[in-house]
């Protein structure tokens, strides 16, 4: 059992800091949420975790089996077991689903095995339609191209097929329940849920507690101004849904740092 430990992350943006000393630690098997204001800095530390090139890490570290996935090139992250499902996943025009993934998990196996030939093609074909049908997606989509032309909530669960497909250790979901419907809200999380198992670790970034009631979290984090500065159980969730950030805010205020 592993966990990915960040520890005083600091990360800027065009040479203007944004994390500011960010910890917090993600067992394998857990399930944590991380919610705060607007513009705080959450995607930034999905960002940096997996290794965006505009966001510059300027201090801290974090670590994972063994090893500060700070120093890694971003497929090397992913090999190790991280994995972003991004807020705004980008559309990729002539490049399907079906290849994306393909390439993507023989990139993985080959990681792992350089000996490996990649996924036999009807092995990949049974893989896809078992994960599709999990997250009852028309398998239409297999073919078409990566997220181009797909609605806000079609682009959320190609995101999660992702993963399904890759099967991360260290899951990082940020905003993935925005712009779903209701149903999809539901079975997306029932989809995450399925790929739940004591090596998996999920930090759910969201700004609404709605998610939560489905993919239950074990701890709840709040990020103010590009610091985790309050953790909590499943009921710090609900206690924002009710008063906001205002007392946080005011807490914080009156706190000596
Ligand atoms: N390229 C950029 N240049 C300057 N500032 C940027 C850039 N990208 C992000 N920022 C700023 O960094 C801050 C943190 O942004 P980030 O996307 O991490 O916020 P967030 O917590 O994910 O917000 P939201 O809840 O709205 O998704 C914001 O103030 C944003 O404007
Ligand atoms: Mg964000």
């Amino acid at each position: 059992m592993s966990e990915l430990s960040i520890r005083n992350l600091h990360v800027g943006i065009d040479g203007k800091e944004i994390l500011k000393g960010v910890n917090l630690t993600v067992r394998q098997g857990e399930v944590h949420a991380l919610m705060g204001p607007n513009g705080t800095g959450k995607s930034t530390l999905a960002y940096a975790l997996m290794g965006h090139p505009n966001y510059q890490v300027t201090d801290g570290e974090a670590w994972f089996k063994g090893q500060n996935i700070l120093d890694l090139a971003p497929d090397q992250r992913s090999h190790l077991g991280v994995f972003l499902a991004f807020q705004y996943p980008v559309a990729i025009p002539g490049v399907s689903v079906a290849n994306f993934l393909r390439t993507a998990l023989n990139a993985q196996r080959k990681a792992h095995d350089p000996a490996d030939k990649g996924i036999p093609i009807p092995e990949f074909r049974k893989l896809i339609k078992e994960r599709m049908e999990l997250l009852r997606m028309d398998l239409n989509f297999a073919g078409r191209y990566l997220n181009d032309g797909f609605s806000g909530g079609e682009k959320k669960r190609a995101e999660i097929l992702q993963m399904a497909t890759l099967r991360p250790e260290i899951a990082i979901l940020d905003e993935t329940d925005s712009g779903l419907d209701i149903d999809a809200l539901r079975i997306v999380s029932e989809g995450v849920n399925a790929l739940r198992n004591p090596d998996l670790g999920v930090l759910v970034i969201t700004h609404y507690q709605r998610i939560l009631n489905y993919i239950k979290p074990d701890v709840v984090h709040i990020m103010m101004d590009g610091r985790v500065v309050e953790s909590g159980g499943p009921e710090l969730a609900l206690h924002l849904e009710e008063h906001g950030y205002d007392w946080l805010r005011e807490k914080i205020e009156t706190e000596p740092a």
